[in-house]
């Protein structure tokens, strides 16, 4: 039995800095927990430093922060190596969503941290029981999916594994609402609530795209102003990233086994041509 429950969390860490990583970091920091942001590029960590300070400044310029950026960003520490963990109570993995590096992180992160500390993982849809079955813990570890941008989008969906304890999932639950977040949950199955019902609707639009039902323009606004969605799914396919579209869609259909999630072989032409959106400046739009 771990005495997580006598030692309230105040130190989190975070694995990897990209945009959710960052995001999250800031989140937290802002939140009042001291964080440790980890990733092994210290370069990266550079970035989302930067990347963190302008959306801190954005949000303070708007009086939507309760004090000043360089209080919170006092709170927040970067590393790139792992044992500067160690004196952390939660732990946030949002690293690269690729199945072996997770596992290999949830196998060293429980080597490395007392038995008690919880292990949550950002994963989009990798299965939450899988990526504790490589610790010895799989009681203290659960599903935690944050939304893009984290600063501003309000969701967290918490996923329990076969194995977690309800102690874990409401110190979850406590720690995503500490975070200003609505937390929902959902069951171990793929892509969760949100991606099982997001991605078939891009992939969707791909097939749309592909048939020229209309121009990607138009099958943007015919959803933003037909659904008040505030982005439409192919610009939202960009801002995601295709790539991740594509592995999102790839899980679906091999797990579920059903041909209706089989990807749009456009949207996976754009992938083989690294047009993956945003980051890349090419996606289904140029930037
Ligand atoms: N930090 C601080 N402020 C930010 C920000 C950030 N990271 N990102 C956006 N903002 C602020 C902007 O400054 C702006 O503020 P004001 O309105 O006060 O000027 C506001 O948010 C709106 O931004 P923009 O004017 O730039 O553009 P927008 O009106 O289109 O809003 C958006 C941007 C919030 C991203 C909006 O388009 C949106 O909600 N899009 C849908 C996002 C979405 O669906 N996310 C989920 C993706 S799926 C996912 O994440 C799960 C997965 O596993 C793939």
């Amino acid at each position: 039995m771990s005495d997580i429950k006598a030692r309230p969390i105040q130190r989190l860490g975070v694995i990897g800095s990209g945009t959710m990583g960052n995001g999250i970091a800031q989140v937290a920091a802002a939140s009042g927990y001291d964080v440790v942001l980890f990733d092994i590029s210290s370069l990266q960590l550079e970035k989302a430093v930067q990347a963190i300070s302008k959306s801190l400044s954005k949000l303070a310029e708007k009086g939507k922060l309760q004090e000043s950026p360089e209080g919170i960003l006092r709170r927040l520490k970067t590393t790139s190596q792992l044992s500067d963990l160690k004196p952390c109570q939660f732990i946030i993995e949002a690293a690269t969503e690729n199945r072996e590096v997770k596992f290999k992180l949830f196998s060293d992160l429980d080597q490395l941290l007392d038995p008690g500390v919880i292990l949550a993982t950002n994963t989009s849809s990798i299965s939450i029981t899988e990526v504790a079955s490589h610790t010895r813990r799989p009681e203290w570890v659960a599903g935690m999916h944050f939304m893009n941008p984290v600063p501003i989008m309000t969701l967290v969906e918490g996923i329990r594994g076969l194995a977690t304890s309800d102690e874990c999932f409401q110190i979850v639950r406590s720690v995503a609402e500490k975070m200003g977040k609505v937390f929902i949950e959902a069951k171990d199955a793929p892509g969760f609530a949100v991606n099982r019902i997001l991605m078939p609707m891009i992939n969707e639009a791909f097939f749309a795209l592909q048939e020229n039902l209309a121009s990607p323009k138009d099958i943007d606004t015919a959803m933003k102003l037909g659904c008040n969605f505030p982005m439409g799914p192919l610009e939202l396919a960009d801002f995601v990233g295709l790539d991740v579209c594509l592995f999102v869609m790839e899980v679906l259909h091999r797990d579920l086994g059903d041909s209706k999630y089989r990807p749009a072989p456009l949207l996976r032409k754009y992938v083989e041509a690294g047009w993956n959106g945003r980051k890349t400046k090419r996606g289904v739009y140029v930037y």
